[in-house]
């Protein structure tokens, strides 16, 4: 596993990929951020997930990149077991101490591809991670989704981001959600630096962007089938979700 840094610590140099970067990101926010508006974001993105997929089917489930552990919370209510896993060790760390009284929530490691569990999981949600990865990293996870994944199982990724660039459209996707959530005039003050830092990390290490097309492709090279969401499952609508099976062989 990767050693413990900040993103703000670490100067940027030709050693560190974009992943990196991200890494080091989420490895200091856990510490720096006011926790609120994920926390909102959270709730807001479960309300959406549970609309379209059954969770109380669903006895052993995956929350991979879990940040913070609030949609880990969430999940643990309404499905058998939920196991969640972040490549930021501040972030699982801090998912592990909220949800060290939910007696069904467990962290497990996914740092090495040998001890993946074939067959295991029915339900694997990927909320708002694929656009940190290369493509190439995302190839080779779709690659071990499949394995752990049992027969029946589905796989569900949301939030992955367009081509076309929408700033404005993002920017306004979420003033409108903090107004909707009523603290818009906290969110200008209190999250600016913050925003501020994510900006910068963002233009350092652009996130990975996909066409539905590109992700279908890499999804069914890795033996999955693909069905489009009809509405991403976060209130930003410039991004998509999907659903993926695996196809039987
Ligand atoms: C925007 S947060 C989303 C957190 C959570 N899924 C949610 O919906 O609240 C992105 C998270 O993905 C994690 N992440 C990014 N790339 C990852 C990878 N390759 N493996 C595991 N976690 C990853 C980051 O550390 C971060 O905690």
């Amino acid at each position: 596993m990767r050693k413990q840094g900040s993103a703000y610590d670490m100067a940027p140099s030709s050693n560190h990929l974009p992943g990196d970067y991200w890494q080091s990101h989420y490895d200091s926010m856990a510490h720096h951020e006011s926790l609120d508006l994920f926390d909102a974001e959270a709730r807001d993105y479960f309300a959406r997930l549970e609309r379209v997929v059954p969770l109380g089917d669903f006895e052993q489930v995956l929350d991979f990149g879990c940040g913070l552990g609030f949609v880990s919370e969430l999940l643990a209510t309404r499905v058998g077991s939920l196991f969640y896993w972040d490549y930021s060790e501040n972030m699982l760390e801090t998912a592990r101490t909220r949800l060290a009284d939910t007696a069904n929530a467990r962290a497990i490691d996914l740092s090495c591809p040998d001890e993946d569990q074939a067959d295991f999981f029915d339900l694997i949600v990927i909320n708002s991670v694929i656009q940190y990865m290369s493509e190439d990293d995302l190839s080779q996870w779709l690659n071990r989704w499949r394995g752990m994944l049992n027969g029946d199982g589905v796989l569900v990724i949301s939030d992955l981001i367009l081509p076309q660039p929408a700033f404005l459209k993002e920017v306004r996707d979420s003033l409108l959600f903090s107004a909707r959530e009523g603290f818009l005039v906290r969110t200008l003050l209190k999250n600016f630096a913050q925003y501020a830092r994510y900006l910068k990390v963002r233009r350092d290490a652009p996130m990975t962007r996909y066409s539905k097309e590109r992700f279908a492709q890499l999804a069914e090279n890795s033996g999955f089938s693909v069905s489009f969401l009809a509405e991403n499952l976060t209130y930003r609508t410039n991004r998509f979700s999907a659903q993926l099976r695996p196809v039987s062989v």
